[in-house]
C-alpha cells in the first residue's frame, strides 16, 4: 500500500483523485483548507485529511512529517488552487499574492518538504505530481496571474525533475475545461453550451479523468517520464476548431 498525498483533496479533480488511488488500495491523506463535503466515505481510515494552508510552507512541513512519521511518502500530488477573474487594469495586489502563494508557491513548498523527507529516508521512486493548467500554455483573458502560476507550475516540473533524477521522478498534467462542482454551479446551460462548442470533443472533461491520469503518472508503468507535462484538453489546444473555421 502506496502512502499518497493530494492538496486540495475535498473537491473536484482533488476528490477525484483521493478516491481513485483510494479505490486502487492507496493510503490518501488530502491537505485542504475546507473538508470534504459529506467525509470521504466508504474507504474507513485508509483516507484522511489534514486542514492546511498550501501557502504556508511551515504547516505544510508540519502536516507531511506527521503522516511520514508512520508512513512515508511515496506520492505528493500539489493540485490545490486558486483563480479569481478580473482583467490586467483591475488586478489587485491583495489578490494576485495570493493567488501566486497559493498555485505556484505552495507547490513548490509541499514538492520541497515531500522531497527533503523522500531524500532523507533514502528510499528510491518518490513521485511529485501537479496540476497545472492550459492556461499556462498560452494567454486567456482575465485570469493573468493564474495564468502565470500555471505556466511556473510546469517549469518548476522540468527543474525539480532535473535536480530530484533518478531517485524522484516529477510530471504536471495540464487540464483544459473540467467540469468540477464549483464550475457546474457558475455556469448557467447556455454558457456551458458555449464553452463544450470551443472545445473539439465537444464537451468538459469529468475529473475522474484527470484522476485517472495522476494515477499512470504514479505508477512504475511511467517510470521513465520525468519532467513533462501531459495535457488533457479534449484538443482545445490543438488549434482551432472547425466551427471556428467555418467548416
Ligand atoms: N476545473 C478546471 O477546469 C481546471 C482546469 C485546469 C486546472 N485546474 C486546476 O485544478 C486544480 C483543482 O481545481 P478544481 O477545479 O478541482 O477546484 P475546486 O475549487 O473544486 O477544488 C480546489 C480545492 O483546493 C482547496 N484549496 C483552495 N485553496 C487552498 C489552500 N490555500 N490550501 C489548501 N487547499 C486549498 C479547496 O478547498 C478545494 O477543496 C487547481 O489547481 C486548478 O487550478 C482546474
Amino acid at each position: 500500500m502506496r502512502t499518497v498525498i493530494v492538496s486540495g483533496g475535498s473537491s473536484g479533480i482533488g476528490r477525484a483523485t483521493v478516491e481513485h488511488f483510494a479505490r486502487a488500495g492507496d493510503r490518501v491523506v488530502s491537505l485542504d483548507i475546507a473538508g470534504p463535503q459529506d467525509g470521504f466515505g466508504g474507504f474507513g481510515d485508509r483516507v484522511s485529511w489534514i486542514r492546511c494552508d498550501v501557502a504556508d510552507w511551515q504547516a505544510v512541513d508540519e502536516a507531511l512529517e506527521r503522516v511520514h512519521r508512520d508512513h512515508p511518502l511515496d506520492v505528493v500530488i500539489a493540485n490545490a488552487g486558486i483563480s479569481l477573474r478580473h482583467g490586467v487594469l483591475d488586478i489587485t495586489e491583495k489578490d494576485a499574492r495570493r493567488v501566486v502563494d497559493v498555485n505556484l508557491l505552495g507547490t513548490l513548498g509541499l514538492w520541497r518538504g515531500a522531497a527533503r523527507l523522500m531524500a532523507a529516508a533514502g528510499r528510491d521512486g518518490g513521485v511529485l505530481l501537479a496540476t497545472a493548467s492550459v492556461n499556462g500554455r498560452r494567454g486567456y483573458p482575465n485570469y493573468a496571474d493564474y495564468n502565470a502560476t500555471k505556466a511556473g507550475v510546469i517549469a518548476l516540473t522540468q527543474t525539480f525533475a532535473l535536480e530530484l533524477s533518478p531517485r524522484i521522478r516529477v510530471a504536471c498534467v495540464s487540464p483544459g475545461a473540467v467540469l468540477t462542482p464549483m464550475q457546474l454551479a457558475e455556469y448557467t446551460d447556455a454558457m456551458l453550451a458555449d464553452v463544450n462548442a470551443r472545445i473539439p470533443a465537444g464537451r468538459h472533461a469529468d475529473p475522474a479523468e484527470i484522476a485517472a491520469a495522476f494515477h499512470y503518472l504514479a505508477s512504475p508503468e511511467a517510470g521513465f517520464l520525468t519532467g513533462q507535462e501531459l495535457v488533457i484538453d479534449g484538443g482545445e489546444t490543438a488549434g482551432a476548431t472547425t466551427a471556428e473555421w467555418g467548416a
